[in-house]
């Protein structure tokens, strides 16, 4: 394996690269979601590239980019086990310059769920997301459901910019008790982990409802609210179309339940496909 930590010397590293190219771009505190995105690049493209870099840009006044995990040891080591060719773990200055052009998230998805009570976030991860891809010349990309809205709307900037790079939406790995695996799951307490199961029982209990024939998005909501009682607070439960459009109805095979809520000092997110 190969780190670099600079444009040019991945530029160089790249050089001799023959065949197709998987990229796993994340922000590291590596866990099994992220190895299994690594996992699948790794069988499906002859090199596998992954960035480990904490975007300052996506990150909001306030929030934890200061705090964000960095393990930089032991993602190395991580990534090693998994057969990454490439790691490219740049410094802020490597990727950004003062006075950069902007990329803006679209007016409705990107404002709305995560974009609403984040706003600027996607703007940011786009401006990164883009960037990363051009420099690794990609030619799959892999990305965790986890982050649905994320997902969507990178397939959405590739399609409109016209990128050459198929995006891979991969499954959401989860702990045996449901909790999906986050980086930022790290910041809680025993206790407090105990109660974010209430995420996932949550989306278990819609999806058990949906099986059993309900569609109504109002009452599924309302049950999925008393599960998530456990939690701190609930930002938002919302089920949308796989375009983020806002259902009344749940439509199978087209549709996203998804909900944010805070569970001690985290603010925790997940969804399932339905
Ligand atoms: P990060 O949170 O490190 O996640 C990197 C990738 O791992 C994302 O595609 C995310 O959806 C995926 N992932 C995280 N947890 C997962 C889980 N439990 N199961 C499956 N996949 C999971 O997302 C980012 O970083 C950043 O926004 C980034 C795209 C790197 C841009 O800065």
């Amino acid at each position: 394996m190969v780190v670099v930590r600079t444009v040019e010397a991945l530029k160089e590293a790249r050089e001799s690269l023959r065949g197709s190219i998987g990229f796993v771009p994340t922000m590291g505190a590596l866990h099994h979601g992220h190895l299994s995105l690594m996992r699948q690049a790794r069988e499906e493209t002859d090199t596998l590239i992954v960035s480990i870099f904490v975007n300052p840009t996506q990150f909001l006044e306030g929030e934890d980019l200061e705090s964000y995990p960095r393990r930089e040891e032991a993602d190395r080591k991580i990534c090693e086990l998994a057969g990454v060719d490439i790691l490219f773990m740049p410094t802020i200055d490597q990727m950004y310059e003062s006075d950069e052009l902007a990329i803006g998230a679209p007016a409705i998805k990107g404002y709305i769920l995560e974009g609403e009570k984040r706003p600027g976030h996607f703007d940011g991860m786009l401006q990164v997301v883009m960037k990363l891809l051009n420099l690794s010349g990609a030619t799959r990309a892999y990305f965790g459901k986890k982050d649905a809205q994320q997902l969507v709307l990178i397939e959405q900037m590739v399609k409109n910019y016209f990128m050459d790079v198929k995006i891979i939406a991969c499954e959401i790995v989860r702990e045996e008790s449901g909790l999906a695996l986050s980086s930022r799951n790290a910041y809680m307490t025993p206790q407090e982990h105990q109660r974010a199961h209430a995420l996932s029982r949550a989306l278990k209990c819609a999806s058990k409802s949906i099986m059993a024939g309900e569609r109504e998005v109002a009452q599924l909501k309302a049950q999925m609210l008393t599960v998530l009682e456990e939690t701190d607070r609930v930002e938002y439960v919302a089920i949308v179309d796989r375009a983020f459009r806002p259902l009344e109805q749940v439509e199978i095979g087209n549709t996203i339940i998804l909900v944010a809520a805070w569970v001690g000092k985290p603010r925790l997110i997940d969804n399932i496909w339905v």
